[in-house]
C-alpha cells in the first residue's frame, strides 16, 4: 500500500467508477469525450446546489446570500447560481452584463470596485443597480451623471473599516486601502450625499477574502454590524442594505481544513437581534465567491509525455499555468504549495509514485503539482486539479505562448 495522498480535503468529487473520477453519473473520461478535447474546466450543478444548501442551513434565514461573480463569471454558471442565491455582486461593466442576463432583480445586483470608468457608472445608472461608492470623487461623478440623466442612481457607501479580517489570504479592509472610504470620513461624505441626486441604500463593508477561521469571520461580522449601526446615524435615509462582506475560504493546500459554518451561523443569529432593532429596514447581505463555486469545479488536462530526468518523474500535460494560474502557485502565493491533484482515470492506481505535473510552457513556473504522490501515469491519462471552480480560467493568462484556450462545461 502506498501512502495516502497528502493534499487538502475536497468535499464533492470523491466517488469513482472503475477507478475513474465521477462527476454525478459520468466518469471524467466520458466527460472528456463529450467535451471533445482537453484541457477543460468542468463545474457541477449538483455540487453548487449542495454548497448553497449547506450555507442556507447554517446561516440565519433572513441573511441574503449574494454570489460575487468575480470568482467565476462563466455566463451559464452565473445563470445557474442566480437561481440559487438572492443577489449578484459584480466588479466591472463586463460582469454587470453577465449579471443582467440573469433573472435576478436589479435591486439585488451591486457593483463594487475602485476606479470605475464613466461608461461603467453610466451602465450601472441605466440598469438601476446599486453602486458601491469607493470614493467621494466617484460619488460626485455619479451624481453629475444622475443629474444629467434625470434618474437618481442607487448607491451604497463602501466603507474601509478600521479593523481587518484577521488571518485572511487577502486583506481588503483596515489601514490604508484603495478600496472604500475610510470609516472616519464617511459621516462627512454622507452629509454631502444628502444634497446630491442619489438614493442612499446602505453600506458595504468588505474586509477580506479566503479565510478559514470561523472566529476571525465572526469577529469581522460583528464589527461590521456595529460599524453599520454607528454610521447609520449619519445617513440621509434608512439603511436598507447592510453588506457585511464575506471572506469564507476553502482549503487548497496540505494541512488546511474546511471552514466551520455552524459557529458563524450561531453567532450571526445573536448579532442580528440588536441590528434589527437599530436598523429595522436593513437586510443583511453576505457576499461570497470562491466559497460558493471553488470546490464545485475541476480543471482537467491530458498527459502528453512521461519524462524521467535524473530520477525525477515529470508528467508533461497539455494544460498548465496559462489556463490555471492559481494552481501553478503564481496567483498570490508566497510559498508554492500543491492544490489537490489526481490522475483522474486511475484515482487509486495499481502502482503509485512521486511525480510532478507540468505544462507545455517554456518556464519552470508552469507547474501544476510538485512531487506529489500520484498513481503511475502514462501518456493519454487525465489529470484533474480539484478546487478549480473559482479564479481559474478568468484569472489566467490564456494568451501566454499562444496555446488554445481550455473548454468549459457546466454539467
Ligand atoms: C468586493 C469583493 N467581494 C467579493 C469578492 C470575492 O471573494 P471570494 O471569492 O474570496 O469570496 C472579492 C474578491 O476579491 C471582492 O473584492
Amino acid at each position: 500500500m502506498s501512502a495516502p495522498p497528502r493534499h487538502a480535503p475536497h468535499p464533492y468529487f470523491i466517488d469513482t467508477r472503475a477507478d475513474c473520477l465521477l462527476i454525478g453519473t459520468q466518469t471524467i473520461t466520458e466527460i472528456a469525450h463529450e467535451v471533445g478535447r482537453t484541457p477543460f474546466y468542468v463545474y457541477s450543478r449538483a455540487a453548487l446546489g449542495a454548497r448553497v444548501s449547506e450555507l442556507r442551513q447554517a446561516l440565519p434565514s433572513s441573511v441574503h446570500l449574494h454570489y460575487a461573480i468575480t470568482a467565476n463569471p462563466m455566463p451559464e454558471l452565473v445563470r445557474h447560481m442566480s437561481g440559487l442565491v438572492d443577489g449578484l455582486d459584480v466588479a466591472s461593466a463586463g460582469e454587470l452584463r453577465v449579471a443582467l442576463a440573469t433573472d435576478v432583480p436589479r435591486e439585488h445586483v451591486s457593483f463594487a470596485g475602485p476606479g470605475k470608468r464613466d461608461e461603467e457608472l453610466q451602465a450601472a445608472l441605466a440598469a438601476g443597480i446599486a453602486v458601491n461608492l469607493e470614493s467621494e470623487q466617484e460619488m460626485e461623478r455619479l451624481a453629475r451623471m444622475s443629474a444629467a440623466s434625470g434618474r437618481r442612481a442607487r448607491v451604497a457607501v463602501r466603507v474601509n473599516p478600521d479593523f481587518q479580517l484577521k488571518s485572511s489570504g487577502m486583506k481588503m479592509g483596515g489601514g490604508a486601502q484603495q478600496f472604500g472610504v475610510d470609516a472616519e470620513r464617511v459621516p462627512q461624505m454622507l452629509a454631502r450625499l444628502a444634497d446630491l441626486p442619489l438614493d442612499f441604500v446602505g453600506f458595504h463593508i468588505y474586509s477580506g477574502s479566503q479565510n478559514l477561521r470561523a472566529d476571525a469571520i465572526i469577529e469581522a461580522q460583528h464589527k461590521s454590524i456595529e460599524l453599520g449601526i454607528a454610521l447609520a446615524r449619519h445617513a440621509p435615509a434608512p439603511v436598507r442594505t447592510l453588506n457585511i462582506g464575506g471572506g469564507f475560504g476553502i482549503p487548497y493546500f496540505p494541512g488546511e481544513t474546511p471552514l466551520e459554518l455552524a459557529p458563524i451561523g450561531a453567532r450571526l443569529r445573536e448579532h442580528l437581534e440588536p441590528l434589527s432593532r437599530a436598523l429595522p429596514q436593513a437586510r443583511v447581505v453576505i457576499e461570497l465567491g470562491r466559497y460558493l463555486v471553488g470546490e464545485a469545479g475541476l480543471y482537467v488536462c491530458r498527459v502528453i509525455e512521461r519524462k524521467i530526468s535524473r530520477g525525477r518523474v515529470f508528467l508533461i500535460t497539455d494544460g498548465g499555468l496559462h489556463h490555471h494560474l492559481a494552481a501553478s502557485g503564481n496567483f498570490g502565493q508566497v510559498l508554492r504549495k500543491n492544490y489537490p491533484v489526481v490522475v483522474a482515470n486511475k484515482v487509486r492506481g495499481a502502482e503509485r509514485e512521486i511525480a510532478s505535473v507540468v505544462g507545455p510552457l517554456c518556464t519552470p513556473l508552469d507547474l501544476l503539482a510538485d512531487q506529489m504522490d500520484l498513481a503511475k501515469a502514462q501518456a493519454g491519462d487525465l489529470i484533474a486539479v480539484f478546487q478549480s471552480g473559482a479564479y481559474g480560467l478568468s484569472a489566467s493568462p490564456t494568451a501566454f505562448l499562444g496555446h488554445p484556450p481550455p473548454g468549459e462545461r457546466l454539467i
